[in-house]
């Protein structure tokens, strides 16, 4: 079966018009590559299909559709916590942080700089017991890094992931045995090693006690945030418990860059001034040529030719190369570093990539989040975390699920 399909394909596959999708492109929703030579739009099928799943049940809606109160404290660990982009959202949704491991020091500068109160275990995870925290937690989360494991045997057990970032996540489960805990990742985890480094996750949850709930890909556009960032949930139910665990529902409406930087529905005022990287003249002086949502393609030929090097006889869109965002749309993925030649990110008018507080907007972290480190050290932790609203909806489904078997709650206080 191919791959890829043509804009009529998708759009009577998806049972949609083809004016619909150009639309959705130029939104967000639903992304386009662009063939090399004709520039037609070609779409890639699995995503076609994961957004017929997205709509499957009902129709997104906007307000606070996900919005659920906690019918008590329920209580947070996190691991892997970063700048706290999953831990503040979650906080947003109501649950309570108790402690958060993290092993970079200027993240966890920053952790404590904006939660004085929360207790910041810095340090190596695997230094760490968490026995400590058995009934006192519902909750553990965390976005360990994908490592590969060698496989001994056909099934991946427990100890065979010795070594690993997930080993160490897993054994704080077995260790704590919150009623849920929730893996954070990228999509790539889909098809890590052929799938098998997911499918060993999935069965060494199994093994420690708990059931996992299918695995979706989460896109952070549908969650009111401003930017086509995914995010791979990896949900795991302790077996005593019914595991009656539902996703936030998508919202139709789609955020973009103007909605992020300007005073309006995501904040009440324009986006404060700070510190932020330059071009070098040389990169400088191309991209002033590249229009708002244009990228190298819109240079001239032989500015083209000179940019891109050998790569430009190589075919393939490289749609990131010199891409200058428009007000328009919503952000392309954020990541560590703001200038980067692979994804370019640069401001629709000004010739420059985003600020610290342009780049915490876009991945919708309230403007009193303050980062700490060099101006590198902040823009890796801002590129690094969760959408803080993406995280916040997916802490309605939390504690809807945890006011569903509330009964049974671990914290004994
Ligand atoms: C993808 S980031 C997590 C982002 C975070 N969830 C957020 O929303 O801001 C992964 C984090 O794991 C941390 N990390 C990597 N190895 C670690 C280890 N051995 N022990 C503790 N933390 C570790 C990294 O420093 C990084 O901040």
């Amino acid at each position: 079966m191919n791959e890829y399909l043509t804009i009529s394909e998708a759009a009577n596959l998806i049972g949609k018009s083809k004016e619909t999708l150009r639309r959705w492109d130029r939104e967000g929703k639903l992304l386009a590559l662009r063939e090399p030579i004709s520039n037609y739009r070609k779409y890639r099928r699995q995503e076609v299909l994961d957004l017929l799943l997205d709509f499957k049940d009902e129709e997104p809606q906007i307000g606070n559709i996900n919005f659920v109160k906690p019918n008590k404290d329920y209580w947070v660990l996190e691991l892997f916590a970063g700048a706290g982009g999953l831990a503040v959202g979650l906080e947003q949704a109501g649950l309570k942080c108790i402690a958060v491991n993290e092993i970079d020091k200027f993240a966890c500068e920053t952790l404590r700089k904006n939660r004085p109160k929360w207790e910041i275990i810095e340090g190596d995870i695997k230094n760490f017991k968490f026995s400590e925290y058995k009934n006192k937690v519902d909750v553990i989360t965390g976005g360990f890094p994908c490592q590969a494991f060698s496989y001994a045997g056909k099934k991946l057990g427990f100890k065979d992931a010795r070594g690993t970032l997930f080993y160490e996540f897993a054994r704080v489960v077995k260790e704590v045995k919150p009623l849920i805990c929730i893996g954070e990742n990228v999509r790539g985890l889909l098809n890590h090693n052929g799938g098998k480094t997911l499918e060993g996750m999935i069965s060494i949850l199994d093994e420690i006690g708990y059931n996992v709930v299918p695995v979706q890909v989460l896109k952070a556009i549908n969650y009111k945030v401003p930017q086509k960032r995914e995010r791979l949930i990896l949900v795991g139910v302790r077996k005593d418990l019914n595991t009656n665990f539902e996703y936030p529902k998508p919202y139709s409406k789609i955020y973009n860059l103007k909605d992020a930087l300007f005073k309006g529905e995501l904040y009440d005022c324009d986006v404060p001034k700070s510190l932020g990287v330059k071009y070098p003249k040389s990169k400088k002086d191309v991209l002033d040529l590249v229009p708002p949502k244009g990228y190298w393609r819109d240079l001239p030929i032989e500015i083209q030719k000179k940019f891109m090097g050998g790569s430009y006889y190589l075919g393939g869109g490289k749609t990131g190369i010199a891409r200058r965002i428009g007000w328009d749309e919503p952000c392309l993925t954020l990541t560590c570093s703001p200038a980067q030649k692979q994804t370019e990110r640069c401001h629709p008018e000004e010739t420059r990539p985003f600020t610290i507080r342009e780049y915490a907007r876009i991945q919708t972290f309230p403007d009193n989040w303050e980062f700490s480190g060099s101006i590198a050290q902040q823009y890796k932790q801002i590129g690094n975390a969760v959408p803080v609203n993406l995280a916040r909806e997916l802490g309605y489904s939390i504690i809807n699920f945890l006011n569903k078997n509330q009964g049974l709650s671990n914290v004994k206080r």
